[in-house]
């Protein structure tokens, strides 16, 4: 949540900076800012409320110059998103800027200490109070910024990516991090910042990681100066990032929520690429291997995650439970780190996170860890702070999710939970040998079959056009279908703004039903399996209460067609592997209601990419 960039060197800051936060905007976008010190020492802040787009307008006719500079996009968490809590936020001196992405918990004490000394605040943001506390700190004490910086933060409780121009100091950028991500971008005579390093590939590949508690000193003439709150050095190698321009842009896709749905194929490709080997019927993770004494005899499976990524962690659950025959329990990671779970060194944590960054995900690993248990994440993003705290783990590798709707890192997610099943299964000889080697080619297959059912996309768009005018939709789905109908109503209500409810589609009878009516459209879940039947029921059930039905199903099923009002064919697969093509059509479906119904789908009200705060 918040997005920072920061540049230091010869060019003009202010397009990086701008650029930067394009890139960076999906992680908040209610107002945005930027400070600039020209080279007549001037420090130059300029905000605005809304998005990126409505600060470069306002600062069209603005000295822009400088070749330093710090700037914000906002996910407003304290104070509401208008200009003067914007960031960056100054000190009352007017001497030092901030931008700043998390939350300083104990601001109210810090920030009543600091107006009995006199200070004075323009805004109500926590963030403004950790900038005076920096200041008053180096005025009274008459010490450097790096001290003050130092000293501050050990007063401060709460979790933050900061980063701080000094208008004395024109050479100099100085950041720090705690519980939020940072990333230092080292290029020629140059250095940039960010909350990630979409902002920074387009110049350099070269970037450091920071750990808690670390601060960074960037000076013009220097080497960058890593040191922790003591001011012991810090060392940090430098990481090559894999990452292309291509990989954070539209591609031509109108948005990057539709770029990502298309792109599902060739991630998923990328997902098994050395993974699967169909001619040697082998599934390798390398997580596995190096970790059999904790992996190969678990009491238990704990899985942690929030949102999407707990909706793979329900498909993980069945699909571990039937491989393996592994106890696994699917936990809100916000729950879990607030509960006193019995938990021990023979349990394993699986914690899946797209952004590697969700904080209640996090602080559920160190929950976790601190009772012993073994942790395997699974994350997207390479370097990030969960995949960092936990022992091991298998990434998705599907490259940038850019769009704030979850589309392709959930099939990452449950094409690597598969893998993991599989894998896990084999070695400890409770799978099958014969279905080891169907579900092995048929995961293979996958990408293709996808790229069938994308083939539909018009006819979805078309359909979609037809149920704006619902207010409410129900998603029914069964075994392993069932998440698949709560990742579906989770996909349409983010980007819609469609109240929209998940349910086990036996379950409608315990409740849901007396909701429906004409007015109320179900998606139904209804492949050819074992319950067919019983779905068939529900639907005829809900046709009796003339609401409309749009049933995905299994190609070539004549009996749900005459029934729904619409249908999205599957093409054939095993099972286990239906989520990964049922969520296709289901992501169609929210994104062209969003569509029709004129939404922003890449960055709807109040969502953000990365869930930083708890
Ligand atoms: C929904 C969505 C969110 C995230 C959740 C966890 O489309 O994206 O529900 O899944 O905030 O985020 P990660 O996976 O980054 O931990």
């Amino acid at each position: 949540m918040c997005g920072i960039v920061g540049y230091l060197g010869k060019r003009n800051a202010y397009p990086v900076l701008i650029k930067g936060l394009k890139r960076l905007e999906y992680r908040g976008y209610d107002s945005a800012g930027v400070a600039l010190l020209t080279d007549e020492h001037k420090l130059n802040v300029y905000k605005a409320k809304g998005k990126v787009a409505d600060l470069e307008a306002y600062a069209s006719d603005k000295d822009i110059s400088g070749t330093v500079g710090i700037a914000h996009t906002r996910w407003a968490t304290h104070g509401e998103p208008n200009t003067a809590n914007a960031h960056p936020h100054m000190s009352s001196s007017g001497s030092l800027a901030m931008i700043h992405n998390g939350i300083i918990e104990n601001y109210s004490v810090l920030k009543k200490q600091l107006i009995e000394k006199g200070v004075e605040f323009k805004s109500s943001t926590d963030t403004e109070v950790l900038i005076q506390l920096i200041d008053y700190i180096k005025t009274t004490s008459k010490v450097d910024l790096l001290t003050a910086v130092r000293s501050a933060l050990r007063s401060v409780i709460g979790a933050y990516a900061i980063a701080i121009l000094d208008k004395d100091n024109p050479d100099e950028i100085i950041a720090a991090r705690k519980s939020s991500p940072l990333v230092v971008g080292i290029g020629e005579e140059e250095f940039f910042i960010g909350s990630d390093a979409s902002p920074i590939i387009e110049y350099t590949n070269k970037v450091v990681y920071l750990d808690d508690e670390d601060i960074v000193v960037l000076n013009r003439n220097k080497e960058p100066q890593y040191v922790d709150f003591d001011n012991t050095k810090v060392d940090h190698d430098v990481t090559e990032v894999d990452l292309n321009l291509a990989q954070i842009e539209k591609g031509g896709y109108p948005h990057f929520m539709l770029k990502e749905i298309y792109e599902q194929p060739d991630c998923l490709k990328d997902c098994m690429r050395g993974r699967i080997n169909v001619e040697a019927n082998n599934v390798t993770l390398s997580a596995i291997i190096d970790n059999r004494k904790h992996l190969i005899n678990p009491r238990r499976i704990i899985i942690v995650a929030c949102g999407t990524s707990w909706h793979a962690g329900l498909i993980g659950k069945q699909l571990i439970e039937d491989f393996c025959q592994i106890p696994v329990e699917v936990e809100y990671a916000s729950e879990f780190r607030y509960s006193n779970p019995v938990i021990n060194n023979q349990d394993v944590v699986i914690a899946i996170s797209q952004s590697g960054e969700t904080a209640d995900t996090l602080a559920a690993i160190e929950l976790a860890k601190s009772k012993g248990a073994f942790i395997y994440g699974i994350c997207n993003a390479i370097g990030s702070s969960i995949a960092r705290a936990t022992h091991t783990g298998s990434y998705i590798h599907v490259g940038p999710e850019i769009g704030v709707a979850s589309t392709k890192a959930f099939t990452g997610q449950v094409t690597v939970l598969t893998m993991l099943a599989l894998a896990l299964g084999k070695e400890r000889g409770t799978v099958d040998q014969q279905r080891y080697t169907t579900v092995i080619s048929a995961l293979e297959n996958i990408p293709s079959l996808m790229l069938q059912l994308l083939e539909q996309g018009d006819m979805i768009r078309d359909i979609s056009r037809v149920f704006t005018y619902a207010h409410n939709f129900l998603y029914l789905g069964r075994g392993y279908n069932y998440p698949v109908a709560l990742e579906g109503a989770l996909k349409l209500k983010e980007i819609s703004y469609i109240h929209a409810e998940g349910y086990p589609a036996a379950e409608m009878k315990h409740g849901p039903i007396a909701l429906i009516d004409e007015e109320m459209p179900v998606v139904v879940i209804a492949t050819q399996n074992e319950l067919h039947d019983k779905v068939l029921s529900n639907i005829q059930e809900i046709k009796a209460r003339h609401a409309r039905v749009i049933a995905i199903i299994s190609k070539g099923d004549e009996t749900v067609k005459k029934l729904a009002d619409a249908t999205i064919e599957l093409p054939e697969t095993e099972k286990c592997l239906e989520p990964l093509l049922a969520s296709i059509p289901l992501q169609m479906l929210a994104y062209y209601v969003a569509i029709a119904k004129g939404k922003d789908v890449d960055q709807p009200r109040n969502l953000a990419k990365s869930v930083t705060v708890e």
